[in-house]
């Protein structure tokens, strides 16, 4: 049973002391670093007065020595406990001394200062400095950083740190150092270090105002022609936020470095941030077009934080997504800009409605600003982000682009140098706009996905149409019962012709705004009965019910000028049909596809060439994910036998338009990254995995000449996983093997490489995994092989994993029990798909909470595991 307590949001007092300044040197060593560390501590005259100084320090952290005002400490006059550091008496302001001893090489939880691949690196958000040294490790305590890197100069020549360098000199002993000076006072969350025989590619900014900024991104030296793609990312998101908000970059420097061990994707760490390679490096040859734009966002998110995270921090982690939330909307508008929005639009709403919503109709389900935790690590979730950001897009649409800027221009002049809340932030917004935001914040308190009934009347005669809508949310383990949410609803009306009614203002789409468990909203000189286009660009985070016939849907889907619905609206037939057929499917009848259906799918693909990008969405069915969580009770093997069935009769019945539109759409003219080339790769790599599932030679060949011609991974890669996951066993396993020897030395390639076979859904995929989780390429103490390999059988093989044995099952808490004393936050993050055990018919129910009540027997459980299975348990 693990011994950590709940905290709790309501519980939260200001820190009792403030430390002015930190200075830290750091002799690295592998398994002895030094850490000397010099506080400027005084009482917080904000805060209860006390004699009492409490450290965090976790456990593996060796005190060596303490002193206070010069004086070595007694015995006596301090407490170590596990997680803490109790001085017992100190003055109201005075110096602190301390030496600690840790040991970078035994820390496999990537939680701290570690190593990877032989360079040293550090991860503090959330809770990692505390295993560096003794601290208040909380972001309310800002403070100034000094860092002095000691180490080996012929093995680790470059020694970075937060903001500007001012000094660097020789040891006798073939030692180097250098110190580094961040003038901005910061949590120790963004707090980082790096050494390593690294190479940078080094380019200039020159800010709105005039200043150079130099920008650098390291990397080993392999990978120094993997750059530029970033480099040209952080250039874009650097105007981008001064011309969209007016933020301009505030050191001399900004460091971006790439390593290859890392729990998450990036860290924002000020002036130094540390992406995991997965995030940073991207070259034609062996990067999908989805890699280069998670490269592309994650940098400008990164870059993003430095206002929004860093200037302006959170008061305790239950403000996570005050910068989350925010930022991720951010990104999601620079991504918006930079390409095509309703494409970015669609990617965004598919991980909120399918994950985010699965998430908030689980066990682990939170409001986006949480009231408790056990284990910060556990809430960096799709609600504190996704669903944070479509909380600030909500604000953003409520009270129109200017004023949300002139929010937003408040609200970092207001707290610039503070550490604040997210109702700061909806003040700022509120005090802007002057309206009264009290009932939106329930965004942030209340949990679940809200549901909008709506149904309608029109009266001829009086030529007035009226939409009511009704709206509920469901319990969640914190709260059974849920007030109404403020949410803007963005409607428009469609004539029989397929134009779109001039409503308010002039323009075609309204919005109405919901405050009320049940509303009606009339539109008056409307002089034909009008088809409602609901919830346009997904304007509120919910589920919206809405009887429209199948025809209406054909028509949204051809004539909305909306360009998310004309795709839902295609989403919405599919999912119905989808649910007809594993009704038909689960009573044994026999599988067949209307006419009407694969009519609008050839008209779909006859237009396709005039918006190649779009075609790709719309001729895209519903993912096995998305069908899961919108299905009442999960029935995994008729979800994927009935897509498959659908994959089936689309290509068999448009074969010649797949074919046609494929061959169109060949790549002539050689590779370029423009976003007009990557819809034509998308549309063209769509077609050929509909044509391969019809298992004719001729379309096999297609693909194998594509798989061998190709100039980059996106066509390579698609060709392999159309060929990989197709009937042509001896075929798959060739090219299996020559993308082997082709990119074995290409650690980013090799996960692609388990990922298409983790994902294989033929038969036999457990034994095919455990086969490979022996193979050399896989390294099982790095995360990102880990969720290539583990983590994408379990999430996205689902007739693997759910096998009726429970062998996926057991599989899945085997090595969630061996790697939670490894690395704890990613066995927690694997555990995702066995807390969602209520979902599923009786026999899988009982499978899988057998495999999380075997976890929770262990004993011993990290506070991560713990957190995830008890409360999935109960
Ligand atoms: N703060 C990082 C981001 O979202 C994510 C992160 C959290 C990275 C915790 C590492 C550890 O930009
Ligand atoms: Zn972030």
């Amino acid at each position: 049973m693990s011994a950590k307590p709940t905290i709790y949001l309501k519980d939260y007092t200001p820190p009792s002391f403030l430390i002015d300044t930190i200075s830290l040197r750091f002799e690295l060593d592998e398994t002895a670093t030094r850490v000397k560390s010099q506080l400027q501590v005084r009482r917080n005259p904000q805060a209860a007065v006390t004699r009492q100084l409490q450290l965090h320090g976790h456990e593996s952290v060796e005190l060596c020595e303490i002193k206070l005002n010069g004086a070595h400490l007694a015995a006596d006059a301090y407490q170590r406990e596990a997680e803490f550091l109790t001085l017992l008496d100190v003055p109201e302001s005075f110096e602190l001394e301390i030496e600690t001893c840790i040991n970078p090489e035994a820390n496999t939880a990537l939680e701290g200062l570690y190593l990877s691949d032989g360079m040293y690196c550090t991860q503090c958000e959330a809770e990692g400095f505390r295993r560096i040294t003794f601290y208040p490790d909380r972001p309310d305590v800002m403070s100034v950083f000094t860092t002095t890197l000691v180490a080996d100069a012929s093995r680790f020549p470059v020694l970075l740190g937060n903001g500007n360098p001012v000094q660097r000199g020789e040891l006798d002993d073939g030692r180097h150092w250098v110190t580094w000076v961040d003038p901005f006072p910061k949590p120790a969350y963004l707090f980082a270090l790096v050494a390593g025989d690294l190479q940078c590619l080094e380019d200039q900014f020159t800010t709105c105002s005039g200043r150079q900024v130099t920008l650098q991104i390291y990397a080993e030296a392999k990978d120094l022609e993997k750059l530029d793609h970033a480099m040209t990312a952080l250039k874009n998101a650097m105007r981008w936020d001064e011309e969209v908000y007016g933020r301009e970059y505030d050191l001399d420097i900004y460091m971006i470095v790439a390593v290859d061990f890392f729990n998450m994707g990036a860290m924002e760490n000020k002036g130094l941030n540390i992406f995991n390679t997965a995030c940073v490096l991207a070259h034609p040859r062996t990067t999908t077009d989805a890699g280069f734009q998670r490269v592309e966002s994650v940098v400008a998110h990164e870059y993003f934080h430095n206002w929004s995270g860093n200037r302006v921090t959170c008061r305790d982690w239950f403000q996570l997504s005050l910068k989350e939330g925010f930022t991720v909307f951010r990104d999601q508008c620079f991504s918006a800009d930079m390409h095509s929005a309703v494409v970015q639009r669609v990617d965004e709403v598919g991980i909120l409605r399918t994950a985010q919503f699965a998430e908030d109709a689980g066990p682990m389900a939170h409001p986006v600003r949480p009231a408790s935790f056990i284990e910060i690590s556990n809430f960096y979730t799709l609600t504190v982000y996704e669903k944070g950001a479509a909380v600030v897009r909500m604000l953003h649409t409520l009270l129109g682009a200017d004023v949300f800027r002139k929010g937003a221009d408040l609200y970092f002049e207001r707290h610039d140098g503070q550490a604040v809340t997210t109702d700061d932030f909806v003040q700022a917004m509120a005090d802007v706009s002057g309206r009264d935001l009290t009932q939106f914040k329930r965004w942030y308190s209340q949990a679940g996905t809200p549901r909008l009934k709506v149904s309608d009347h029109y009266d001829a005669a009086s030529q007035r149409y009226q939409l009511n809508v009704q709206q509920s949310c469901p319990a969640t383990p914190e709260a059974q019962q849920k007030l109404p949410f403020h949410l803007p609803l963005s409607v428009g009306l469609l004539r029989a012709d397929g134009s779109s009614f001039v409503l308010k203002d002039g323009k075609t789409t309204q919005l109405l705004e919901l405050t009320e468990a049940e509303q009606t909203f009339v539109f008056d000189s409307i002089d034909e009965a009008p088809l409602p286009s609901l919830l346009r660009d997904f304007s509120a985070p919910v589920k919206l019910v809405y009887g429209y016939t199948d025809e209406q849907l054909a028509f949204l889907l051809s004539h909305d000028e909306d360009g998310f619905n004309r795709w839902d609206a295609g989403q919405q037939l599919s999912l119905r049909l989808v649910n007809r057929l594993i009704a038909d499917y689960q009573q044994g009848k026999p599988l067949s596809l209307p006419d009407t259906f694969v009519a609008t799918w050839q008209s779909v693909l006859q237009q396709a060439p005039q918006d190649p990008a779009m075609a790709a969405l719309l001729l895209t069915l519903p993912s096995e994910a998305y069908i899961s969580e919108t299905a009442e009770q999960i029935d995994p093997l008729a979800i994927h036998h009935v897509r498959h069935f659908m994959r089936c009769a689309l290509a068999e019945q448009l074969e010649s338009s797949w074919l046609e539109l494929c061959r169109q759409h060949d790549s002539q003219s050689g590779y370029t990254a423009s976003a007009a080339d990557m819809a034509r790769r998308s549309l063209r790599n769509l077609c050929l995995s509909y044509l391969m599932v019809l298992e004719s030679p001729a379309h096999l060949a297609l693909a194998q000449q594509q798989f061998e011609t190709a100039d980059n991974m996106t066509d390579q890669f698609a060709a392999l996983i159309s060929v990989a996951h197709s009937g042509f066993r001896d075929s798959a396993d060739e090219l299996l093997a020559e993308f082997l020897s082709q990119w074995q030395h290409e650690s980013l390639v090799m996960n692609q490489w388990l990922m298409v076979q983790a994902t294989d859904p033929r038969e036999g995929g457990l034994a095919r995994v455990q086969q490979l989780l022996e193979h050399p390429v896989y390294d099982a103490r790095n995360p990102n092989k880990i969720r290539s390999l583990i983590g994408a059988f379990c999430q996205q093989n689902a007739v693997n994993f759910h096998a009726q044995d429970g062998s996926g099952y057991r599989f899945l808490a085997d090595h969630i029990l061996q790697l939670d004393a490894q690395n704890p936050q990613i066995a927690a993050r694997l555990l995702t798909p066995l807390t969602r055990w209520r979902r599923y018919a009786a026999d899988r129910q009982a499978l899988m909470q057998a495999q999380l009540q075997r976890i929770m027997d262990k004993g011993q459980l990290s506070g991560d595991v713990y957190e995830v299975v008890s409360k999935s348990l109960c």
